[in-house]
């Protein structure tokens, strides 16, 4: 393994300087030279690259984003687009691509591998949506900036007696809610996993209002959606959903209380990475060099336990990762 392609694609997250860092660092070591690919499949299509040496990874480990750029481009929608990205990796003498990614990245990395691109894909998504990986990297940045979020709604609504609607990201699956709720203390927390049925939110709602706890903080993931309703229609395709208006507005019309709404929108996804990201990205990186350097292709680097494992791209790629309901159940132990 003479020479490494890496590319960053789909909706960027903390953590991605990490990977490239890693791949480049521990690419020297195994003496291999490692070419940056600007903006996802975009620049490998039009031939957009640059070397990376350890000179120009430095002091990138704490930036949020990618110094390559990212794009949500599919090299499978043209034969064009196809036949220029495969002639490109022959004309950069490329012997392996390392592709960071989440669920549509690393899809099209599957169906390129299987037409004979040797990859090795890293899972990347502040959704924590990916199979095969107990957490992606970008997850936990955007878990503190919920909890962060959350801690500073507490004060203000027990200030004003009302309550706070946020939603969040997390496109069909509600981990960072999930998490981010639990994190900071919510008293309710809406999930695509659980469809919600707004007489017993407003119960618990409700009976704390009773207790006299006159405020109240409630986290909807995007995707979120009534019992007997479809999920709504514009998940990932925007800033808000509109779920957040709605539940805020239902409650309002409901209990008779003030309600206000926050979408955090893309500032989950902007930011230095945490410590646990930076680590998990780093160590990522430096799996997907070695099993280059192995000749194992068409995986994905995993977390498993504290093991970094490879998982087969088509493992990884079969539909996304849903909340696991035992973990909760632990956050509805904590409900009203
Ligand atoms: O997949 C990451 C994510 O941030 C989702 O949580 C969200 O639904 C979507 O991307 C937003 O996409 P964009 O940045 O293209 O608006």
């Amino acid at each position: 393994m003479k020479k490494i392609g890496i590319l960053t694609g789909g909706g960027d997250c903390p953590g991605l300087n990490a990977v490239i860092r890693a791949v480049v660092r521990r690419g020297e070591q195994l003496k291999a030279e490692v070419l940056g690919i600007r903006n996802g499949w975009k620049g490998l299509i039009e031939g957009d690259v640059e070397p990376l040496t350890a000179f120009s990874v430095s002091g990138i480990l704490p930036k949020g984003g990618t110094i390559l750029g990212t794009s949500r481009v599919n090299p499978l929608k043209t034969t064009e687009d196809r036949q220029r990205l495969f002639s490109n990796v022959k004309r950069y003498g490329l012997d392996a691509l390392i592709v960071v990614g989440g669920d549509g990245t690393l899809s099209a990395a599957r169906e390129l591998s299987e037409a004979g691109l040797k990859v090795v894909g890293v899972p990347k998504t502040i959704d924590n949506d990916l199979r095969g990986t107990d957490y992606t990297f970008g997850f936990d940045t955007a878990v503190n900036i919920v909890r962060d979020a959350v801690d500073r709604l507490h004060t203000t609504a027990e200030s004003h007696h009302r309550v706070m609607v946020i939603e969040v990201m997390g496109h069909r699956v509600g981990w960072i809610a999930t998490f981010g709720g639990l994190a900071g203390g919510a008293d309710f927390i809406l999930i695509p996993e659980k469809p919600y049925r707004l007489e017993d939110m407003c119960t618990v709602l409700d009976s704390r209002r009773k207790r006299g706890r006159t405020f109240s903080i409630v986290v909807v993931a995007e995707g979120a959606a009534p019992a007997g309703e479809p999920p709504p229609e514009h998940v990932g395709e925007g800033t808000s959903s509109g779920i957040g208006f709605r539940v805020a507005r239902e409650i309002s019309e409901r209990l008779g209380v003030e309600t206000r709404v926050t979408v955090l929108g893309h500032v989950q996804r902007g930011g230095s990475p945490t410590a646990f990201d930076r680590v998990l990205a780093t160590r990522f990186g430096v799996r997907a060099v070695e099993l280059c350097a192995e000749g194992t292709f068409s995986v994905m680097v995993g977390l498993q336990g504290t093991r970094i494992a490879p998982v087969p791209l088509s493992e990884a790629t079969a539909g996304p990762k849903t909340v696991d309901l035992e973990v909760f159940r632990d956050a509805e132990i904590f409900f009203g």
